[in-house]
């Protein structure tokens, strides 16, 4: 192939090759090769032919954390970072947020198209009536200790689910593809509830097929006595679009870690559990708990500037601000900023020390050229966690609040993952640095 390439040069050398197409000279050997163009990247195996004997095993590319390697091709959601742009299945974001219901997108992302009315009644109908868990499966969240981080509960559970339907497996076969997906966006909410109630030492309340998907989590948290437990739509709506927020965001670290999981063809609860794990992670998910925490330490508005120089002498990091994919405003943090004083009024917190504070820190990083310089800028943790907290849910359940939308999301890259011909097993190369060939000591002769 070389040598079909090399053929290309012209006499003098220079490259006559197409525009769709990168000429490489390897310096080692002099030899020029012509690597095709597609979507605007580059094929990483086409290097592997760049070798400078018949031995080598030619040329890796190397990018630990992936921040310029794509891993597959997608057609769920498109971000631009530079303009602030999130789309899902090719709508806007803040259409999406204000004309449907969480429901309505999760719909969207696993099949594809918005549902016609029969299509939604369906899916609703069907997610509706796969809530409940097993009894075992809530006899086991028993068993955890009263101070468990509710996070190691839905990790553990949804991986121990895999156990109660071992069907799952069948990943080529269609209907339980389907199966599981319905399942999983079912009873996530209802480990998410069983998970914050074991915290408060209160019983588990069981789902209320009567409610919306919001309005049923709402009911799961927080009936007490009272035979029906009546969700405030204001606070339904604030979820669902909070939910909705959180369904997709392309190939993030949770996600990633989902499709690289389910390329080793295990089912679908098994991958998911791996994606919780990521998401767990502070850098991640756990990211609006840490903003909280953040903004607990700062205590008051006075204390801001110096919070800021800690930053700037990297003694601290400021929560809720950049992205890996973002370099401007996150879009997600704009709608959720409409949102938290909504909630605060249906609440009746409408003073929130912490959202002045929150307020005055944005404002201040804005104006600040430490932060514009690195183009960050607020992302969508910085304020779901206010919003989060003015509904009484405690800081170590944030991440599980993240984890029920991003279960839709998740499953659609899985569905898509599976289906996808060019799948293959993940499995990354390295660059060897550590010893060879040692010579084994027996251990009573080392030291
Ligand atoms: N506070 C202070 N400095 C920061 C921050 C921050 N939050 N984020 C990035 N920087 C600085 C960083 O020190 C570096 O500066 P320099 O070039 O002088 O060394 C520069 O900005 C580039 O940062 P980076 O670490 O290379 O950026 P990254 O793409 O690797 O990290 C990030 C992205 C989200 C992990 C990071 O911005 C961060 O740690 N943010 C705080 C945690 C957070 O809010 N995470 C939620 C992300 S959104 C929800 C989700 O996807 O889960």
């Amino acid at each position: 192939m070389a040598d079909d390439q090399a053929q290309q040069q012209g006499g003098d050398g220079v490259a006559t090759a197409g525009r769709d197409s990168l000429t490489v000279t390897d310096n080692r050997s002099g030899e020029t090769f012509e690597l095709e163009l597609t979507d605007g990247t580059v094929k990483a195996m086409d290097f592997r032919q760049m070798k400078v004997s018949e031995d080598d095993f030619g040329l890796m590319t190397y990018d630990p954390a992936f921040t310029n390697t794509a891993s597959c091709r997608s057609d769920i959601t498109y971000i631009d970072g530079a303009a602030g742009v999130l789309e899902h299945r090719g709508y806007p974001i803040e259409a999406l947020c204000e004309k449907s219901s969480f429901l309505e997108v999760a719909y969207l992302l696993v099949h594809g198209s918005l549902p016609e009315q029969d299509e939604l009644d369906c899916w609703q109908y069907a997610i509706t009536h796969h809530t409940y868990v097993h009894e075992n499966i809530k006899k086991s969240m028993e068993g955890f200790r009263y101070d468990a981080h509710p996070m190691t509960m839905l990790l553990s559970t949804v991986g121990a689910l895999s156990s109660f339907y071992p069907e799952a497996k069948q990943i080529e076969d269609q209907t339980e593809r389907n199966m599981a997906v319905v399942r999983l966006i079912a009873k996530m909410p209802t480990l998410a509830a069983f998970a914050y109630r074991h915290q408060l030492g209160q019983p588990y309340v069981y789902p209320d097929n009567d409610l919306s998907y919001a309005g049923n989590f709402l009911s799961m948290l927080y009936k007490m006595t009272e035979a029906k437990y009546e969700p405030d739509p204001r606070l339904e709506r604030a979820l669902d679009v909070l939910w909705i927020l959180h369904a997709d965001h392309e190939q993030n670290c949770s996600t990633a870690a989902v499709r690289a999981v389910g390329s080793s063809q295990v089912d679908p609860y098994s991958a998911l559990a791996a994606g919780i794990a990521a998401l767990y992670g502070p850098l991640h998910g756990g990211a609006n708990e840490a903003v909280l925490k953040m903004l607990e330490r700062i205590g008051t508005v006075e204390n801001i500037p110096e919070f800021l120089q800690g930053v700037k002498d990297r003694e601290e990091r400021l929560m809720g601000f950049g992205h890996r994919v973002y370099k401007n405003y996150d879009p997600r943090a704009q709608i959720i900023k409409k949102h938290v004083d909504e909630v605060l009024e249906a609440t009746g917190a409408t003073q929130h020390p912490k959202l002045e504070i929150a307020s005055e820190l944005e404002k201040r990083a804005l104006d600040d050229d430490y932060f514009t310089d690195r183009k960050l800028y607020p992302n969508v943790d910085f304020y779901s966690g206010l919003i989060y907290e003015a509904l009484n849910i405690p800081t170590p359940m944030f991440t599980v609040m993240f984890a029920i939308p991003r279960t839709a999301g998740w499953l659609a890259q899985w569905l898509e993952m599976v289906g996808d011909q060019e799948t293959r097993i993940a499995r990354p190369r390295q660059i060897y640095t550590g010893n060879r060939e040692l010579e084994y000591t027996p251990i009573d002769q080392r030291g």
